[in-house]
């Protein structure tokens, strides 16, 4: 299908993913900045153009992905723009992609909110998008037990100890105990690409897409799982951190792209 290695980190931007040819991705799974004022970043300065910038990658992805694939954006608010999830999540369908729905992350791990004006804040969305209606999610590849195993057999669907575990995922933080511990500011658990890559992808030849790679979170898991990947991140400060996560990790090439 391409020349890249099985696993590919690219240091550079992605809105233009040139490494890619159009429908070579089956899964992207990211999670882009938020616009909360994080050090990394420093590619726009307002909201309106954090969003044209987001707008510029969503359009790559969508030339990159194959009609059959699937798109996972997790993005979370914060109190004061409660609606930024839902207009990053417009500006995508707006692209064209069909909104297959959104999933409820419980994070089991959040930052305590004082006073007495907001109740914590436990939850991210995933927000799920196809490139066509012409998708399937392979929703027992991330199924949970019975809970009453009388339901085995007694419904068509119910052929094993499996069902659909649903639109809400509880996934907990990894969390560390030090700051000098924290690798990225801004890092999704393993089991997040994991769970979409499960659902999303049923060919050990698919590529899974990241193009907002930051620590590498998303090749660890497609390669645990046996599928090709590739990410992109524009901060050069990250490969250290990259290579670090991803040691261990065979057939991996890094590209600096300027
Ligand atoms: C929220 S973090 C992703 C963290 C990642 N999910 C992980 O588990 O480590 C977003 C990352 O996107 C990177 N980024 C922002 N704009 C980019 C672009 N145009 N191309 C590639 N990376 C970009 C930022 O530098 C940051 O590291």
């Amino acid at each position: 299908m391409d020349n890249l290695a099985k696993h590919a980190v690219i240091i550079g931007d992605s809105r233009k993913m040139s490494e890619l040819a159009s429908g070579s991705i089956q899964v992207c799974v990211t999670s882009p900045p938020y616009f909360r004022n994080k050090k990394y970043e420093t590619q726009y300065s307002t909201y309106p153009e954090y969003r044209r910038y987001l707008i510029g990658i969503w359009k790559e992805v969508n030339r990159v992905l194959a009609d059959s694939g699937l798109l996972f954006v997790n993005i979370g608010n914060s109190f004061d723009n409660q609606f930024k999830s839902h207009e990053v999540a417009r500006d995508v369908v707006d692209l064209g992609f069909h909104f297959v729905q959104p999933v409820i992350w419980v994070k089991g791990h959040h930052s305590p909110v004082q006073g007495e004006t907001h109740l914590n804040h436990l939850y991210e969305h995933i927000f799920i998008f196809s490139k066509t209606e012409g998708y399937s999610l392979n929703r027992l590849a991330i199924g949970v037990p019975y809970k009453d195993k009388s339901n085995i057999g007694r419904w068509k669907i119910a052929k094993q100890d499996l069902r659909c575990r649903g639109d809400v995922w509880h996934i907990n933080y990894e969390t560390v105990q030090k700051h000098s511990e924290k690798m990225h500011d801004a890092i999704f658990p393993k089991m997040l690409p994991e769970m979409c890559i499960k659902l999303a992808s049923k060919r050990k030849s698919d590529r899974i897409l990241d193009p907002f790679l930051g620590s590498g979170t998303t090749i660890l898991a497609a390669s645990e799982l046996g599928r090709k990947s590739i990410g992109y991140e524009i901060n050069p400060s990250y490969e250290k951190i990259i290579r670090k996560k991803l040691n261990g990790v065979e057939e991996l090439r890094f590209i600096r792209n300027s």
